[in-house]
């Protein structure tokens, strides 16, 4: 987001093993198949450091794998992703293990453990994984359920809570671990309408505060505002690249325009 004022102890800047002008995340020629089914060809794009890229495109064009990907949840056939200065392009599993810290993701279902409280869900990453100070870990998590208004629900399990409210848990939950980045794949699309303003409203008081952020969505009003690049992918190729105002206002494809045509509200002839 260009208009980025404020900043706080979750999102803070931190440059890691790069200097303060190499993007955050650098992807290279990236490939992935399945078998003789190539998913994405050729993908190259940068996120700088507290920036937001929106990726946009149809059913089908590889933004999972494309997250996926970038969370080691898929292997690579080809090409580097170098992350913090990194290349963990051909990261082995133990290695992800760690990498996952520092890599948020939320996907569309709230993953939540459903015999955990709201609070042992949160705890269990910087606690057992990071292993980090208790009383740390309890302040930054008051801090955060603050933030999404759910700390009367602290101890609560998931089922006790709405479909929104879970899904800004497992926000919450992939902040607590200080990610330097965060991956969002259609995280409101399994939300009823009236909750996923609150969920959109939190991705974008991320944005403001300099997280740097992917983020797939199929709410175009969302990504116009939120998106410093969108990124349009068709059969798992790049076909355009911009900032957010000239992809909505001025496609350069076919594709794309008729991409967005297809996503606008119905008309009533
Ligand atoms: N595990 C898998 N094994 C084989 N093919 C897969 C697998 N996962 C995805 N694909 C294929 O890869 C292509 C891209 O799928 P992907 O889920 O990344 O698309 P998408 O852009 O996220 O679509 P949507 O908007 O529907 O979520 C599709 O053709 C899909 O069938
Ligand atoms: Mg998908």
């Amino acid at each position: 987001m260009a208009d980025a004022t404020t900043t706080d102890a979750t999102t803070t800047p931190n440059t890691g093993n790069r200097t303060t002008d190499t993007p955050l995340l650098s992807v290279q020629h990236l490939r992935k198949s399945y078998g003789d089914h190539e998913v994405l060809t050729d993908v190259s794009f940068d996120v700088p450091q507290g920036k937001v890229v929106v990726l946009l495109g149809p059913s089908g064009s590889g933004k999972s794998t494309l997250i996926r990907c970038l969370n080691g949840l898929e292997t690579i056939q080809s090409g580097s992703i170098v992350f913090d200065g990194t290349n963990i392009g051909q990261a082995s599993e133990k290695q992800w293990r760690s990498l996952r810290s520092t890599i948020g993701m939320v996907f569309q279902s709230y993953d939540l453990f459903p015999n955990l409280t709201v609070a042992d869900n949160i705890r269990l990453g910087p606690v057992k994984v990071q292993k980090r100070a208790k009383d740390e870990v309890e302040q930054q998590m008051d801090t955060l359920l603050k933030d999404v208004q759910l700390s009367d629900y602290k101890n609560a399990y998931p089922r006790e809570l709405s479909g929104g409210q879970k899904q800004r848990i497992a926000i919450v939950r992939a902040l607590a671990m200080n990610p330097k980045l965060m991956l969002f794949d259609e995280v409101t699309a399994s939300l009823d309408p009236e909750m996923v303003r609150e969920v959109l409203e939190l991705m974008l008081r991320l944005a403001k505060r300099h997280m740097t952020m992917i983020v797939v969505t199929h709410e175009l009003e969302f990504a116009k505002r939120v998106a410093d690049t969108v990124l349009f992918l068709e059969n798992g190729v790049i076909l355009e690249r911009g900032s957010a105002k000239d992809f909505f206002t001025n496609p350069k494809t076919d594709r794309a325009r008729r991409f967005l045509d297809s996503m606008s509200p119905v008309s009533a002839e």
